[in-house]
């Protein structure tokens, strides 16, 4: 029998990098996945990608679109086994060029549009369901320089996964949090970076990691597929998938 025989799961950013290595994992372990994106055209590339997953157009930063999400998927699917509250941007710039406009983009992604699919989600939760959230090394360590806004949106995340955990106990659901290092998805091409930027920070980043080099989409996926199946006395926990940066 598979890991994840007859569960639902719901991931949110499903559409490519972490979120989408997870689906296919997760069908893969016998799932019926939804995942969302923010356009029409990256979820219609989902589809493509990700045969036999359900991929719907879902903005994170919209609260009544995200109610509606759920409603839909509870209409479909009746419940949701296992949620993954993935969607998340990154974009990266000295405190004097933060503006407003930068300040809020992530916040209404990372932080509000987590946690309304967190309040949205939990009610449609069996008794016994998992939760898991992206964090980010980002909001852990002592600081990426550029990293102000993004880092507190994911130390948000980290404090979002504890919190839940307490409320959700008397429900036995389990809430983790996983806090990924760098690891090459696409995030590392919306984020402003120019090509030379972006081979510079993954050569950078291998040297700081312990492991000596950046992770890769699968590795998280393997971390949410032991959160949601596997990791049965495991709560409120931040497993970080980072090659050592955060603990050695
Ligand atoms: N890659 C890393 O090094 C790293 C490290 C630590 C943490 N993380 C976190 O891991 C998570 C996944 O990132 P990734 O690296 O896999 O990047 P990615 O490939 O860019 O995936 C991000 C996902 O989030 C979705 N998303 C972004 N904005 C959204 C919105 N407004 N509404 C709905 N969906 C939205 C994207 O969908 P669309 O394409 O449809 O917008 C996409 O499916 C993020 O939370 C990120 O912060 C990544």
């Amino acid at each position: 029998m598979a890991r994840l025989d007859g569960k639902i799961a719901l991931i949110s950013g499903g559409t490519s990098g972490i979120g989408a290595a997870t689906a296919r994992l997760f069908q893969s372990e016998g799932a019926t996945v939804v995942v969302t994106g923010s356009s029409q055209a990256s979820v219609d590339k989902a589809r493509a990608e990700l045969p036999g997953v359900e991929a719907i157009v879902s903005d994170a930063a919209d609260t009544g679109a995200t109610k509606a999400l759920v409603d839909r998927v509870k209409a479909s699917h009746g419940r949701i086994d296992v949620l993954f509250v993935n969607a998340g941007i990154a974009r990266f710039a000295p405190v004097e060029r933060v503006d407003e406009e930068f300040y809020d983009s992530q916040f209404d992604v990372n932080v509000k549009g987590a946690f309304f699919l967190l309040k949205h989600a939990a009610p449609a939760i069996p008794d016994g369901g998992a939760i898991i959230l992206t964090a980010s090394v980002a909001g852990a360590s002592g600081g990426l320089p550029g990293a102000t806004i993004y880092g507190a949106t994911k130390a948000a995340l980290r404090s979002f996964g504890r919190t839940f955990a307490k409320e959700l106990l008397p429900r036995g659901i389990r809430v983790n949090t996983i806090s990924p290092g760098p690891i090459v998805t696409p995030i590392l091409d919306k984020n402003g970076f120019t090509a030379a930027q972006k081979d510079a920070f993954i050569a950078g980043a291998a040297t700081r990691i312990p492991l000596g080099r950046t992770g890769t989409e699968a590795e998280v996926a393997a971390a949410a597929l032991y959160l949601a199946a596997d990791a049965t006395y495991t709560t409120g926990a931040e497993l970080f998938v980072d090659g050592g940066l955060i603990d050695i």
